[in-house]
C-alpha cells in the first residue's frame, strides 16, 4: 500500500500534476504547487462541485469572500479561543506532535499488523479522552502504547498543551499600530458574515444555501501524507440556512446528497463510508465525515456539520447587528440554523488520483505481455478530454488533425501531438488520464473516418471525424 502511495506521488510529479512548493529551495513542508495537468484537474473538480451546488440547486448561490477578515470574526467564531489542538513534545527529538495524529499513526501501524480490533479500541479510547479533554489520560495512553518518535526511540514526553492552528500576520505597515489579523482557517466565516448581504440582494428564502470555494490556512503541526494534510489548502464549503427545528432533516438530506455527489463520479461505493463524530468541534451539534479508502486507509474527505445558530448568533453578539430572518410563512423572526457541507479540494484531488491510478499488465494478441500506467480519471473532470494524433507528420495528416483541434477546442481541452510512435503517444495520454485519443491516418483522407481509442478498455473503433466532438461531449457533460 505504501509503495502504491509512493508511486502515485512520483507519478503526480513526473506528469505535471503536483510539485513540492519552491522545490529549487528543497520545498516547504506541507505546501504544494499544482502543475499543468494538476491545475486543470483541480479546476475541473472545483467546477463539478460548483455546478452541483449553484446550478443544480436553485436555492444555492455562490460568493467569493476575501481571505483576510476583520479580526473580531475569529473571536466571534470561536477560533481564537478554541481552534487549537492538543500537542505534545518529545523531549529528546525536540519535535512537536498533534496528539490525535500520533495516536492515529499508531492505530495505522496496528492495522498493518492485522490487529484491527486493537486499533479500533485505541481510536475509541482516544475519541472519548479527547471529548473529555482528559490530557493526563491521553498522555498515559501514549506512554502505555509505547509511542516513541525520537531517534533514540525513547518515549520521553512533555505534558499535553493546546496550540492554536491559525496563522497570524499584520495589517498595516507600521508594526506598532498594526492590527493582528489571521489567514482564514476555513472559508465558512466569509459566508456567515455575508449572510444578510446575500439573503437580501439575491432575495433568498429559507431554506437556502451559500457556496464558496477558496484557500484556507492552518498551521498543521504534523503534516504528512502528501496533499492530504497541507498548511495552505482549498476548501469547497456550503452553508445551508434553515428554520430552527428542521436542521435534523436537512442534516440527513445533505449527508445523503453529498455521498451521491461522490458516487456520481463513478467511484465504487465500497471505497466510501460514513464516520459519525463522537468528539464534536466547538461549533457542532451533530457531525459526520465522509471517508474514502486512501492507500493509507479510510480517511476523512468531507464533513457534514449541523452547526445550529452558533455562528450567526455569535456574529450578532459581537457585531451588534441583527443576523435574523423574517419567515413570512410563520410570521416569525429568527436566527437561522445552519447545516454545512465542507470538502477539501486538495483532498478530493488526492482521492481522484488514488482511485484512478493503475499499473496495468496487458496481454497482447500474441500472448506476450506489456504494461502501462493509466489514470482512470472520470471523463468529466479529466485534465485533457481528447488527444488528436496524426499518424505521420506528412501527407496532409497534420492539417486534417488541426481542423479537428480547431473544431473541438472551444468546447473542451484538446491535446495535439505528432511526435513519436502512436503506441508511445497513447501511453503518455493514459498516464495523464485522457479518456479519448483520435488518430488521423491515410484512410481518413478517403472516407473521413478516424480511429477513436478508449483509455480504459483500449478498444479502438472507426468513427466519422464529424461525429468526434459529439462523442466526447456526450461523455463529459
Ligand atoms: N468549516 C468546517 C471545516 O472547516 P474541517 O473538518 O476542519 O471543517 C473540512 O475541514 C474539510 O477541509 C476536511 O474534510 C478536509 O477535506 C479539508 N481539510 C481540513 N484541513 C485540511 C488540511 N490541513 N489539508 C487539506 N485539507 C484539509
Amino acid at each position: 500500500q505504501d509503495n502504491q502511495f509512493q508511486a502515485i506521488i512520483s507519478h503526480a510529479k513526473e506528469y505535471g500534476f503536483v510539485f513540492p512548493s519552491s522545490e529549487i529551495y528543497d520545498g516547504l513542508s506541507a505546501v504544494y504547487d499544482y502543475g499543468p495537468y494538476g491545475s486543470e484537474l483541480k479546476k475541473n473538480i472545483r467546477d463539478y462541485w460548483w455546478k452541483s451546488m449553484t446550478q443544480l440547486h436553485e436555492n444555492i448561490v455562490g460568493i467569493d469572500a476575501a481571505i483576510f477578515m476583520h479580526p473580531t470574526t475569529w473571536k466571534a467564531s470561536g477560533h481564537v479561543d478554541n481552534f487549537s489542538d492538543p500537542m505534545i513534545d518529545n523531549k529528546d527529538s525536540k519535535k512537536r506532535y498533534r496528539v490525535d495524529h500520533l495516536i492515529e499513526a499508531k492505530a495505522d501501524q496496528l492495522k498493518e499488523k492485522g490487529e484491527e480490533k486493537e486499533a479500533e479500541a485505541l481510536l475509541a479510547s482516544m475519541d472519548s479522552l479527547l471529548a473529555a479533554e482528559d490530557f493526563a489520560g491521553l498522555k498515559q495512553l501514549i506512554i502505555d502504547q509505547k509511542i516513541n518518535c525520537s531517534v533514540s526511540g525513547t518515549g520521553n514526553w512533555t505534558d499535553i498543551r493546546q496550540f492554536n492552528l491559525m496563522f497570524s500576520t499584520q495589517l498595516g505597515s507600521v508594526a506598532e499600530d498594526a492590527d493582528t489579523i489571521y489567514l482564514r482557517p476555513e472559508t465558512a466565516q466569509g459566508i456567515f458574515v455575508n449572510f444578510l448581504n446575500v439573503q437580501k440582494t439575491a432575495r433568498m428564502k429559507i431554506p437556502f444555501g451559500i457556496a464558496q470555494t477558496g484557500k484556507a490556512f492552518r498551521n498543521e503541526i504534523v503534516a504528512r501524507q502528501f496533499i492530504f494534510r497541507m498548511r495552505e489548502f482549498e476548501q469547497m464549503e456550503m452553508q445551508f440556512f434553515v428554520r430552527p427545528g428542521t436542521e435534523g432533516e436537512w442534516y440527513k438530506y445533505w449527508k445523503e446528497a453529498r455521498l451521491k455527489w461522490h458516487l456520481g463520479l463513478g467511484i465504487d461505493a465500497s471505497k466510501y463510508r460514513y464516520h459519525d463524530h463522537v468528539k464534536l468541534a466547538h461549533y457542532a451539534k451533530e457531525a459526520c465525515d465522509i471517508e474514502y479508502e486512501f492507500p493509507f486507509g479510510f480517511k476523512e474527505v468531507e464533513g457534514i456539520h449541523s452547526r445550529s445558530d452558533f455562528d450567526l448568533a455569535q456574529h450578532q453578539l459581537y457585531s451588534k447587528k441583527k443576523m435574523q430572518y423574517f419567515d413570512t410563512e410563520i410570521n416569525q423572526n429568527y436566527v437561522p440554523y445552519v447545516v454545512e457541507t465542507s470538502i477539501g479540494l486538495d483532498r478530493m484531488f488526492l482521492l481522484i488520483l488514488s482511485n484512478a491510478y493503475e499499473e496495468e499488465t496487458i496481454t497482447k494478441e500474441d500472448g506476450s505481455t506489456d504494461s502501462r500506467v493509466v489514470l482512470h480519471i472520470p471523463p468529466k473532470i479529466a485534465p485533457v478530454k481528447l488527444a488528436i494524433l496524426p499518424l505521420t507528420k506528412k501527407d496532409g495528416l497534420p492539417e486534417i488533425a488541426r481542423e479537428l483541434v480547431d473544431e473541438c477546442k472551444p468546447y473542451f481541452k484538446c491535446f495535439y501531438e505528432e511526435k513519436d510512435a502512436i503506441g508511445k503517444r497513447y501511453r503518455r495520454q493514459d498516464a495523464i488520464g485522457t479518456p479519448f485519443c483520435v488518430t488521423i491516418d491515410h484512410q481518413t483522407k478517403e472516407d473521413q473516418t478516424v480511429t477513436v481509442r478508449y483509455r480504459d478498455s483500449m478498444v479502438q473503433e472507426r468513427v466519422l471525424m464529424s461525429k468526434v466532438k459529439e462523442l466526447v461531449m456526450g461523455e463529459i457533460l
